[in-house]
C-alpha cells in the first residue's frame, strides 16, 4: 500500500461576508447555545450510514477553528470502509493490551474494555482521525517558544474539534471523541500508511447513536471562575 501524501496546497477559501452581527438575533442564540448544551459523547451507533455530505460539513467546521497565525495545524483522516476500521481497531488494540498489561489491569477489565473500544470502531460508520501537523508552524531557537508553539497548536486542535462535533451533533448525527491515538501515534501512521509529519492526536466516531445517552452536568459557573476585579 502506498503511502498518502498530505495535501500541502496553498489553496485557500475565502470566509462568507458576515451578515450583520447587531442586535443579537435571539432565534439563532437559543439555537446555537442548545446545540452546544445538548451535544454529548456518543459510544454505541446504530448500522446506518453517514451521507458524505454531512461528513464534508462536519470537516469544514473544523477547519473555520481558530489556529496559531492561522496556520491551521490539523489534518484529518477520514474512514469509513469496514477492514480499514478494523484494521485500525486491531492495531491500537494492541498497543492497548500492552499498556493495560503494564498497568496490572486484571484480564477480565482489559477484555472488557478492549471489547468495548472494538465494537465503537467498528459500529460508527465514520471515523476521523484528527492529527497535529507542524509542518507549517513556526521554528525557535529556545525551547520556551518552541514548546509553546506546539501547544498552542495542540489547543487549536481542541478547537477544531469542538467545532466538528456541533456541526455534527447540529447535523442530526452522534459523534464521541476518543483520545486513543494520543498513545500509540507511529502505530496508527503505520497502520493506514499515513505520511509520518502526521501525529494523530484523537480520532472522532461518527455515526446514528443507537440511544441517547444521558447528557453528563457540569460544574456551575461560580466554581470555575475567579472575577478578579480587585482595583
Ligand atoms: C481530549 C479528550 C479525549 C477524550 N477521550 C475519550 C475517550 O478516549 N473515550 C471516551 O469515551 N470519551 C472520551 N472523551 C469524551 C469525554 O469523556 C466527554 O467529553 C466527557 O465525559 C463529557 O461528556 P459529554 O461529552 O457527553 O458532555 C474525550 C474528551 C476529550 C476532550
Amino acid at each position: 500500500m502506498a503511502r498518502r501524501p498530505t495535501p500541502t496546497s496553498q489553496l485557500t477559501i475565502e470566509p462568507p461576508a458576515p451578515t450583520p452581527r447587531a442586535p443579537l438575533d435571539p432565534a439563532t442564540m437559543e439555537i446555537f447555545e442548545r446545540i452546544m448544551r445538548e451535544r454529548r459523547s456518543v459510544r454505541r451507533f446504530r448500522d446506518e450510514p453517514v451521507d458524505n455530505a454531512i461528513v464534508e460539513r462536519v470537516l469544514e467546521a473544523g477547519l473555520w477553528a481558530p489556529s496559531p497565525h492561522g496556520t491551521q495545524p490539523w489534518r484529518f483522516v477520514v474512514i469509513t470502509q469496514p477492514a480499514n476500521r478494523e484494521q485500525l481497531a486491531d492495531a491500537m488494540a494492541r498497543s492497548w493490551r500492552h499498556n493495560l498489561e503494564m498497568d496490572n489491569e486484571p484480564a477480565e477489565v482489559i477484555e472488557g474494555r478492549l471489547a468495548g473500544s472494538r465494537r465503537r470502531l467498528l459500529e460508527a460508520p465514520v471515523l476521523i482521525i484528527v492529527c497535529l501537523y507542524m509542518a507549517d508552524s513556526d521554528r525557535y531557537p529556545d525551547p520556551v517558544r518552541a514548546e509553546a508553539e506546539r501547544t498552542m497548536a495542540v489547543q487549536s486542535l481542541g478547537a477544531c474539534v469542538e467545532n466538528m462535533l456541533l456541526a455534527a451533533y447540529a447535523s442530526g448525527i452522534d459523534a464521541g471523541w476518543m483520545c486513543a491515538p494520543l498513545v500509540c501515534p507511529e502505530i496508527v501512521v503505520d497502520a493506514r500508511d499515513l505520511d509520518p509529519a502526521l501525529a494523530p492526536h484523537g480520532l472522532i466516531a461518527m455515526g446514528h447513536a443507537a440511544a441517547d445517552p444521558k447528557r453528563r452536568p457540569r460544574r456551575s459557573l461560580d466554581t470555575l471562575v475567579v472575577w478578579d476585579d480587585r482595583t
